[in-house]
């Protein structure tokens, strides 16, 4: 038997990945850029079993205990060990734990870290732990394709190249901008990601957006590269609302929304006004992820979780790549 645990961050999108061009190889139409966030984790644990039988798939609670996975989510993990299985040429049945340090489901990308941690974690356990560009590929052939840019840290953007590559565009230490999220609805939401990428091209909006993204993936590389705030902002709130309006317009539409998230987006927009640099991006659900410096992380996380209809503030930061650990589950 040989066990091993790894740790994943999730992301955060500045310029969205919406739209698969091929949803088994989960390859989008056109390149997104996120940053890695540092306290948005998964934790996950995997030991290989003897003898045959199913992968034993486990949740752990925040006080470390564990009890068996949901029928959805045990799924999804022992779909992904499939892959791997796949990939790797083992028949070596496992023993899965995960935990997440951040609400699942509510568009907060558990699937990203989620499918991070099991990938290192489980080749880390077959004896060929991966990084960098194998552990991308590894991670988004699980489907999640935001899970290709959490195999790295800082501002990543994904595909670089027809292969479905990612890559660092700058290191976590290049900028410090933190990530203020309103908590509106800890729920997991109706309509998958999965869903709403093989809905998004029905929209009418669908190809008027993929006309401005070569010009706002060069402004938001320009604005990481310049640490330009005020430009950066502009796109995300822009990318934020298209998202969202394709999303509302697809055949039949889906509404992430709630009422409190449009709240949130106006209430961001004031605090600007009042020269705040923060901006607002939303990804698959109702919860508004407020992007500011670091520097003024703390006045803008006491302005937004003082609003109604705001159940909880989760302060994040840019963070680094996925890494081994010993902090076991079991
Ligand atoms: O990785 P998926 O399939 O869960 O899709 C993620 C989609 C968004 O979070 C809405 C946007 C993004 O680029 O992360």
């Amino acid at each position: 038997m040989s066990r091993a645990s790894a740790v994943a961050p999730s992301n955060i999108a500045f310029v969205k990945y919406w739209g698969t061009r091929d949803l088994d190889a989960t390859l989008p139409f056109d390149p997104s850029i996120s940053m890695t966030l540092s306290e948005c984790l998964s934790y996950c644990t995997v030991e290989t079993l003897e003898g045959s039988g199913p992968d034993r798939v486990d949740i752990a609670s925040e006080s470390g205990a564990l009890q068996p996975a949901g029928e959805g989510f045990a799924a999804g993990v022992r779909g992904h060990l499939d892959r791997i299985r796949g990939w790797s040429g083992s028949e070596a049945r496992f023993r899965v734990a995960a935990r997440n340090t951040f609400p699942t489901g509510a568009g907060m990308a558990s699937s990203a870290s989620g499918f991070t941690a099991l990938a290192l974690a489980t080749s880390a356990a077959l004896g060929r732990a991966v990084e960098g560009g194998e552990l991308s590929e590894l991670a988004r052939i699980s489907g999640s394709g935001s899970a290709a840019r959490s195999a790295f840290g800082g501002y990543v953007e994904w595909p670089v190249d027809e292969e479905g590559s990612a890559a660092v565009l700058a290191p976590e230490t290049h900028w410090a901008l933190s990530d203020v999220v309103a908590v509106v609805d800890d729920r997991p939401k109706d309509v998958s990601s999965r869903e709403g990428h093989r809905r998004a091209p029905t929209s009418p909006y669908f190809e008027p957006r993929r006309a401005l993204l070569a010009g706002r993936l060069r402004r938001v590389r320009e604005a990481i590269s310049a640490r330009d705030f005020g430009s950066l902002a502009e796109v995300l709130e822009e990318e934020a609302i298209d998202l969202h309006v394709i999303a509302m317009t697809s055949r039949p539409p889906i509404f992430y929304w709630s009422p409190a998230t449009l709240a949130v987006l106006e209430k961001v927009r004031d605090l600007r006004s009042g020269g705040v640099p923060a901006a607002s991006t939303i990804d698959a659900g109702p919860n508004v992820h407020v992007v500011c410096p670091s520097d003024v992380e703390e006045e803008v996380a006491r302005a937004i979780g003082s609003m109604d209809g705001v159940v909880s503030v989760l302060r994040d930061r840019v963070g680094g790549p996925p890494r081994i650990t010993g902090e076991h589950l079991f």
